[in-house]
């Protein structure tokens, strides 16, 4: 048995090895999406692009597009399955711990390789709801959006603090944030401080 069979669920192997609504150039170059969200940074090796199709905020279709390793690639095409037909406000709001547990989980090491796809889902949203008149209608309520860069809010934060993180290098680690200018840092390492307060 090799380290790729044991290490992840059938469920994450059928995604990484036949990958739903990924975007092919050749046969999606007519998808004409009603907004695109992209995350992440090349040259740090992650990078993750979202397209949508919406039609009165229910998301019709998904293309995804990432450089990402084997729990990027399930993560992503299991959250793209997700929110077919989803209505936008309950699509903002899923977060990677929802999608890992629909992938039957993944390995504690790899939780990290997963984050990028819900942020980049948001920033979709975020351009859709900007083109309506109606920006930033979700963020109010129940997130503040902390790092601008990666669209990681304070909810990314209290969640990362809930499963563990306990300093600046481990949040970063579990979510990425302040991996591109890091003008976010002062700020997401305060509400750092105050979630371990209340989960410690
Ligand atoms: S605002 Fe967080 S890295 Fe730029």
């Amino acid at each position: 048995m090799d380290a790729f069979q044991w290490l992840y669920s059938d469920i994450v192997k059928d995604h990484f090895t036949n990958p739903r609504n990924v975007f092919d150039p050749d046969k999606d170059g007519n998808f004409n999406a009603d907004a695109e969200g992209m995350v992440g940074n090349i040259k740090c090796g992650d990078q993750m692009m979202f397209m949508l199709k919406i039609r009165e905020d229910i998301i019709e279709d998904v293309r995804w597009k990432t450089y990402g390793c084997a729990s990027a690639i399930a993560s992503t095409s299991m959250l793209s399955e997700t929110i077919k037909g989803m209505n936008i406000r309950d699509a903002y709001h899923i977060r990677p711990a929802d999608i890992a547990n629909k992938l039957g989980g993944l390995p504690e090491n790899k939780i990290h390789c997963s984050v990028l796809g819900d942020k980049a889902l948001r920033a979709a949203i975020d351009v859709y709801l900007a083109r309506e008149g109606r920006a930033g209608e979700f963020n109010g309520e129940d997130a503040q959006i902390i790092c601008k860069c990666l669209n990681i809010s304070d909810k990314d934060i209290e969640e990362a603090v809930r499963q563990g993180a306990r300093d600046w290098h481990s949040l970063q680690e579990a979510t990425k944030i302040g991996t591109v200018c890091g003008s976010c840092k002062t700020k997401a390492e305060e509400l750092l401080h105050e979630f371990i307060h209340i989960y410690s």
